[in-house]
């Protein structure tokens, strides 16, 4: 029997999130780490750090009620967000273009967007997302901000020109403390209105024209 997408996304997602399940045991581990060193990137290569079922389907519900088809991602991962976008596009005919930094972790996401059969609808590009993501020049409907936190700024300024008077930016965690320079900056620019989600771990930015 073949398989539609949609239920093919949500047996990955399922695999995933029961997988991400140790990650808290593994930030343990990586956080024990930076008590005789600083940290590094590579603590994490192993953790999915992922944004929850809820956030995915409201992600998903975004994109279709909007009718966005250009998204753009910040921070990969596994792919677990990823896939909550690709259910958003395939309903609106779009493409995701998504950034990780991490090599392993992007590979690993791409083996997850085939598994899910999305694999066409989404643009992986490995690397730093500021040089991944320099030069682009198509507008963005939805840029989804979820790598590290000290990085939402210059990259939003970086994106800025290809924002449009609909274009939403979803910033998650923007509650931790590596956020505040960013929600402070934003937050005194007069162009953008700034929504609180779940209990302020997500702030939604939209142009006030
Ligand atoms: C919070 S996790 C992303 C979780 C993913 N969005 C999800 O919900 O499944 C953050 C990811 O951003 C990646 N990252 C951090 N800095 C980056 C950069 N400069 N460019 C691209 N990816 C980056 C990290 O390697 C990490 O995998």
């Amino acid at each position: 029997m073949l398989i539609q997408p949609t239920s093919q996304i949500e047996y990955t997602l399922n695999h995933l999130f029961n997988d991400s399940k140790k990650d808290q045991i593994k930030i343990l581990k990586a956080l024990s780490k930076s008590v005789f060193r600083p940290m590094q990137l590579l603590d994490f290569k192993d953790i999915y750090l992922s944004i929850t079922k809820t956030q995915g389907a409201f992600l998903k519900s975004l994109i279709v009620e909007n009718q966005y088809k250009n998204i753009v991602e910040f921070g990969t991962s596994f792919g677990i967000s990823t896939l909550y976008l690709a259910q958003g596009v395939l309903e609106t005919n779009g493409h995701i273009i998504t950034t990780e930094l991490i090599e392993t972790k992007a590979k690993r996401a791409v083996e997850n967007f085939k598994k899910a059969g999305v694999e066409n609808h989404i643009e992986m590009r490995i690397g730093d997302a500021m040089e991944a993501l320099k030069g682009h020049d198509k507008p963005i409907d939805l840029l989804f901000l979820d790598g590290w936190k000290d990085l939402y700024l210059i990259l939003f300024q970086m994106l800025e020109p290809n924002f449009r008077s609909h274009t939403l930016i979803y910033v998650d965690n923007a509650n931790m403390k590596a956020s505040q320079v960013f929600s402070n900056t934003i937050s005194k620019n007069k162009t953008y209105q700034m929504t609180s989600k779940f209990k302020g771990k997500v702030v939604l930015i939209r142009n006030k024209r």
